[in-house]
């Protein structure tokens, strides 16, 4: 009976196995298919100058009583590249619709127009404050999206902060229905400059059903943005390490959660890209099930893997290898990695300065990286500013 029952895990092992590995085999011959050059591009400067203040409303404002919609477009006839993302969520009518339908939009930043315009900026403005060139690659745009009431914690200053260091985005948002709240967001509207927050209601429904998670809710807003504007999209909780330029040739760039799951805490999407749009659509027969995202995009590749680039061991160390992460008695060689995901929800990660000077744990390493460029134990070295002078910094 026992040797029968190992028989069994030994075969579906084996399956699994197989699996995989045929599914990065399949992703290497698609790098090598669709790798575009990315040619070195000189130093963009990090942001549009603007004469204007990134806040735009007050402190205590009502956002969504404040905000001028764009309402222009309201039906499918006078817009149909907005009219299959207005299905599946009808409040980007009100978001997006507008900006998407202009004219000659090739070389214009188009979440900017969205942006300016819920300032009150003067539209003979726009256009230059929001002309980009991306040389051909998916533009250095980041995006975080934020919905409902959130309180920042270190490691989501920490991951915006290391997306505007390492990726030296033209642009970097956060589009959410609120401001985040906290002392690390008023720290991340110090330390990154030209950081934009726009505001985009909460999505109410998807396809007509209710939303189980509020994590679906903001799939759809994520996959919107990309589709829109090109770009880069990084959950709050997932820290860039190194350049992304290498990316930015491929149409998609995705990471595994699973051999079949497809996850997207990380994506890198030209604008109007094919597959996207055929995952988004996907909603269409939403289910109320947490990997619904997740397992959609990968049943979408298996009809062609090609079309999306698999970074490998995106997401590694994963949820259930947390000591990877946390114990400083193991170590991850993060050093390969283009980013790491902070599992929040699955062991006590550092919230403080204090706890990640002397520690020598993956995650210590990489947020000492970010935040000083550096990510030796911090007491080893009497060159380093002291605790006190750091309090001070932060
Ligand atoms: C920039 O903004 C400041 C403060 O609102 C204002 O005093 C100044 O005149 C502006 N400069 C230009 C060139 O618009
Ligand atoms: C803010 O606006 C929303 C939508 O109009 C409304 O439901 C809410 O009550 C308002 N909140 C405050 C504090 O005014
Ligand atoms: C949709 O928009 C077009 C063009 O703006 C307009 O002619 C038409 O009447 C609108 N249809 C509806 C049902 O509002
Ligand atoms: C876009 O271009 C079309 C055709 O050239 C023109 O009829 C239309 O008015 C333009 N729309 C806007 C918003 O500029
Ligand atoms: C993905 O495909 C599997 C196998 O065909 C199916 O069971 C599952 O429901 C599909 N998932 C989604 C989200 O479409
Ligand atoms: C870290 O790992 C070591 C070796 O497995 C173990 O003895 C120790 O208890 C772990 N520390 C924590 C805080 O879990
Ligand atoms: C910290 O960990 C890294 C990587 O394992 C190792 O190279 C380094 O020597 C460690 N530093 C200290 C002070 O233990
Ligand atoms: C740390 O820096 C502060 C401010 O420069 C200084 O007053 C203090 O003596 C320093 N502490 C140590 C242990 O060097």
């Amino acid at each position: 009976m026992k040797e029968k029952r190992s028989l069994v895990y030994c075969f579906l092992c084996a399956v699994a196995y197989v699996t995989l590995v045929c599914y990065y085999f399949m992703a290497y011959l698609c790098v090598n298919i669709t790798q575009t050059v990315v040619e070195e591009t000189e130093t963009v400067p990090f942001f549009i100058k603007m004469n204007v203040s990134f806040w735009g409303l007050k402190k205590g404002d009502n956002l969504s009583t404040n905000v001028q919609f764009s309402l222009k477009y309201t039906n499918s006839s006078a817009c149909p590249l907005a009219e299959f993302l207005a299905v599946i969520d009808e409040t980007f009518w009100k978001f997006g619709a507008e900006a998407l339908c202009e004219n000659d939009t090739d070389k214009i930043d188009i979440l900017c127009l969205v942006y300016l315009r819920q300032l009150g900026i003067s539209r003979q403005l726009e256009r230059g404050a929001c002309a980009l060139d991306s040389k051909g690659l998916v533009p250095k745009i980041v995006y975080f999206v934020t919905l409902g009431a959130y309180t920042f914690h270190m490691w989501n200053y920490i991951a915006v902060v290391a997306a505007y260091r390492h990726v030296q985005p033209v642009a970097l948002y956060i589009v959410g229905d609120r401001h985040p709240q906290g002392v690390w967001w008023e720290r991340v509207r110090r330390d990154v400059p030209g950081l934009r927050f726009v505001f985009r209601e909460k999505p109410s429904s998807i396809a007509g059903r209710p939303a189980k998670f509020v994590e679906h809710l903001s799939d759809l807003v994520r996959m919107q943005l990309l589709y829109m504007n090109g770009g880069i999209y990084l959950d709050l909780d997932m820290v860039v390490l190194r350049s992304l330029e290498p990316l930015l040739g491929f149409d998609l760039t995705a990471g595994l959660m699973s051999p079949v799951e497809i996850a997207n805490a990380f994506l890198i999407s030209r604008r109007r890209n094919a597959f996207l749009k055929d995952w988004y659509i996907g909603f269409q027969d939403y289910e109320a099930k947490w990997t619904f995202t997740m397992e959609k995009a990968y049943n979408l590749s298996r009809q062609n893997v090609c079309q999306v680039y698999i970074v490998p061991d995106l997401y590694r160390p994963f949820w259930n290898e947390m000591p990877l992460l946390l114990n400083s008695s193991f170590y991850f060689d993060w050093t390969r990695s283009y980013a790491i995901h902070i599992w929040t929800k699955n062991g006590k990660i550092p919230s403080t300065v204090d706890s990640i000077q002397t520690d020598n744990s993956t995650i210590s390493q990489v947020f000492r990286f970010v935040l000083y460029g550096d990510s030796r134990p911090r007491h080893a070295d009497p060159y380093h500013r002291n605790l006190t002078e750091l309090k001070k910094l932060l």
